[in-house]
């Protein structure tokens, strides 16, 4: 299996497709749900974070590669990871190349409004952490998480100003690793506008293309 990267802008559709390609067997690192279980647990770990997150800021570079050392090396020489929100800076790229190979980078393409329309409609499980769109992916009780019961909350980083500058700090961080795939050759842009299903099967398409 090949190590895949998505890439995209906040509420793009990441994590709703790497749920998804989850059942391919891609093992699945989000550094934002990390970094969101630390803060549950209220490690320093996850206070330092929540100081930055809350704000739509990035959280430092040397924060998140800890992460990603730490997952790569709990497994081992598999391969098949699934980078779900990372890496978004230049620096993360770079120090990501020396650790692990990147072989096909999914870019979801979606406009600001989109993004804003979708995340200010998405709702978590306080629980599980399943996701929810009051729009395009209700739950079937008001409030309630259809797997587990558990009460659906918003994001703390879902308020229409915090989602504005994420998306701002993404055009200034993320772009710059967008090109940088995109000249190695690696990047495959994906129209995320449409629905997920739409979306999953052009990125297994892709993939298979990619991934013989
Ligand atoms: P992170 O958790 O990575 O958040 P994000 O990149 O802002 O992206 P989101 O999780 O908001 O959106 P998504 O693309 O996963 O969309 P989703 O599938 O949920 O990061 C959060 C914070 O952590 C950052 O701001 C930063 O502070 C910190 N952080 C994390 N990684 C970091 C790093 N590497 N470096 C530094 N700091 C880092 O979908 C959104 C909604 O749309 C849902 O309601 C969903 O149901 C719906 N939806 C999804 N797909 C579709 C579709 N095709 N059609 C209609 N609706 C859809
Ligand atoms: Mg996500």
């Amino acid at each position: 299996m090949k190590n895949v990267v998505l890439l995209g802008p906040p509420g793009a559709g990441k994590g709703t497709l790497a749920h998804r390609l989850q059942e391919e067997g891609f093992l699945h690192l989000s550094t934002g749900d990390v970094l969101r279980d630390e803060i549950a647990r209220g490690t320093p770990l996850g206070l330092l974070a929540k100081t930055y997150m809350d704000r739509g800021e990035l959280v430092p570079d040397e924060v998140i590669l800890d992460i990603v050392r730490s997952f790569l090396g709990r497994q081992a020489a598999q391969q098949g990871f699934l980078f779900d929100g990372f890496p978004r800076t230049s620096s993360q790229a770079t120090a990501l190349a020396q650790i692990a190979q990147v072989d096909v980078v999914i870019y979801l393409d979606i406009s600001k409004e989109e993004v804003v329309r979708r995340l200010s409609a998405r709702r978590v499980c306080e629980n599980c952490g399943a996701n929810y769109n009051l729009i395009t992916q209700p739950p079937k009780a008001a409030g309630q998480c259809d797997r587990c019961g558990g009460n659906l909350i918003q994001r703390s980083d879902d308020i229409p100003e915090v989602i504005a500058h994420r998306y701002d700090v993404y055009l200034r961080s993320s772009i710059p690793v967008v090109n940088y795939y995109e000249k190695q050759g690696v990047l495959v842009r994906v129209d995320a506008s449409r629905s997920p299903e739409r979306v999953y099967s052009d990125v297994i398409a892709a993939l298979r293309n990619d991934c013989p």
